[in-house]
């Protein structure tokens, strides 16, 4: 370990680190646009200059090594001044769209020129006109004039994506990017550009000008397309998500996120259509809307009227430890162990990059507690040849022509789901429950990894401030008469809390009124969470020993 000095203070470095990543490992800013943690250097942008004693000139701080007994200031009267002469060059041609421009708000640019520029230009010419809103590939569009050829999007595209499908053309003020000559933006990483253009200059097709940043709340949260677990933000308006981007955590997906994730994994909260509300039972071949108490009831009778032997517990990879560990609290009390556990692969969907087959948040999770599971081809059969005459069901994603067959032929069926699918339709007892974004809870990632989820949508049970929700301006300082305070609240509640109300009803009560609680049980009850609690996984998670 070396010694440098940055504005006065001794830091330690490591043989190899420029001088931006000491100074971004202590917590010390140095501008810059074109560096990025993940990405090679390039050096471009010229906004990191710092002074160095003993050096001639100014340097870039993104390729200039630390070396020992270096002394750097980063607010040298030489040091402002190129930085100010950096700001005025690149805003010579910057067509100042931030008033309509998506970035506006969470735009390095529109930040720096705040910070580090003169606020004034002696640029009277006419700028340079260059082609707004080009669609560079299925899910981007590029705004020409709004590029300041940082060429961070080349490089992720190259050694992130692995697909070198982004070039610079022409030269000097003309210069702008395209894709290589009949080929098209596409591969499942194009929206990361979105995330690490420092100006509104790569937008999301999906996500374009559908909401202002400032009024968003965002909330940590954990992908579920797939075991990888990529840690997230959901951003949410009006208590609809809006959009999901994706939170560093090296050991798990560094900056990034696939496209399918980002994309597809949301839409399903926020479908009023498919949503299942409340509980309802089925009468005369239809499922009605009944209060919670008489849905309870009927799932009482229903696991009374059957030998433990003759009922199937279906336990979800969809779901949270916690509500498996309830699932599983209720097998062992009523002494079922006919435990089912379904993966859902979709074959050759992976890449080496991020995405996995395993197209769950939680199939370790489940196996972790339920290790003697049967899987979904064995209640099948169970259910076929008469052995299994009830199921009680935390997942429902099925859509195999002969598993939807096999459970028709059950007497009855309890089914706990977030959204309307061929397994709710077959339901005697249906029950509306949490999605992932509206509850707290665990998930253990393909890789051991145990990570937190945290509610950033309401249900209709909470309250956003009260709840400790996180909240976006306009959730600070709306009022009830407001129209952005009037978002949908779904009447659901998590699986492991409907499950706690069950073993009341059964008097086998158990005492959670937390997710929290759950886990703490869980964690002094199953071996590999020995000593884990909400604050031990915090932000980053934690990897298991198995
Ligand atoms: S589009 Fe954005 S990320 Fe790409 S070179 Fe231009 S400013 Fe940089
Ligand atoms: S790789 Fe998997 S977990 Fe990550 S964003 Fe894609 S689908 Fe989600
Ligand atoms: S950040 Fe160093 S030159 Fe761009």
């Amino acid at each position: 370990m070396g010694k440098i000095t940055i504005n006065g203070n001794e830091y330690e470095f490591k043989p190899g680190q420029t001088i931006i990543e000491v100074a971004t490992e202590n917590g010390l800013d140095i501008p810059h646009f074109c560096w990025h943690p993940s990405l090679s250097v390039s050096g471009n942008c010229r906004m990191c200059l710092v002074e160095v004693e003993k050096m001639p000139k100014l340097v870039i701080a993104c390729s200039t090594y630390a070396a020992e007994g270096m002394v750097v200031n980063v607010n040298s009267e030489k040091s402002v001044d190129a930085r100010k002469a950096v700001m005025e060059f690149i805003l010579i041609n910057h067509p100042l769209d931030c008033p309509i421009c998506d970035e506006a708000g969470e735009c390095k640019l529109q930040d720096y020129t705040f910070s580090h520029s003169v606020g004034e230009s002696r640029f009277v010419e006419e700028k340079q006109h260059k082609n707004k809103r080009v669609q560079l590939g299925p899910r981007i569009i590029f705004d020409g004039e709004r590029c300041i050829s940082c060429s961070r999007c080349i490089r992720f595209s190259a050694e992130v994506a692995k697909k070198n499908q982004l070039t610079f053309v022409k030269r000097g003020d003309r210069v702008t990017i395209n894709t290589f000559p009949g080929e098209s933006f596409d591969n499942n990483y194009t929206l990361n550009t979105t995330d690490i253009c420092p100006v509104g200059a790569l937008t999301s097709k999906e996500f374009r000008f559908k909401s202002r940043v400032w009024e968003m709340s965002s909330t940590d949260s954990i992908c579920i397309g797939c075991s990888r677990g990529c840690n997230t933000e959901i951003w949410v308006r009006n208590n609809e998500v809006l959009r999901l981007t994706p939170r560093n955590n090296p050991g798990v997906n560094s900056y990034w996120m696939c496209d399918k994730g980002r994309l597809e994994t949301f839409k399903e909260i926020n479908d009023v259509e498919s949503r299942i509300e409340g509980s309802f039972v089925k009468e005369h071949d239809k499922l009605v809307k009944h209060d919670l108490l008489k849905s309870i009831t009927k799932i009482t009778e229903i696991l009374k009227s059957y030998k433990a032997s003759e009922i199937a517990f279906v336990a979800s990879a969809y779901e949270t430890i916690e509500d498996n560990y309830a699932l599983l609290k209720l097998a062992k009390s009523l002494n079922i162990e006919n435990i089912v556990l379904a993966e859902h692969k979709l074959p050759g969907d992976f890449d080496d990059i991020l995405l996995t087959e395993d197209k769950t948040p939680n199939y370790n999770g489940a196996k972790l507690l339920f290790p003697n599971y049967i899987d979904i081809l064995a209640l099948t059969e169970n259910i076929n040849n008469g052995k299994i005459k009830a199921a009680l069901m935390l997942d429902s994603h099925f859509k195999d022509e002969k598993v939807i067959e096999a459970l028709s032929k059950l007497k009855d069926l309890v089914v706990f789901a977030t959204n309307k699918n061929k397994v709710t339709e077959l339901a005697t007892v249906l029950l509306g429950i949490s999605t992932y974004a509206e509850k707290n809870g665990t998930f253990l990632n393909g890789f051991g990894v145990l990570q937190r989820i945290k509610p950033a949508v309401a249900t209709e049970e909470m309250d956003r401030s009260l709840d400790n929700l996180s909240e976006s301006r306009w959730d600070k300082f709306g009022t009830k008469f407001d129209r952005w305070m009037k978002g949908k609240k779904y009447d659901v509640k998590p699986s492991w809390k409907l499950i706690t109300i069950i073993s009341g009803s059964l008097k086998v009560k158990f005492n959670f009124n937390m997710a929290e609680e759950v886990f703490n049980e869980a964690s002094n009850n199953i071996k590999p969470l020995n000593g884990l609690d909400y604050d031990v996984i915090s932000d980053k998670g934690v990897k298991l020993k198995f």
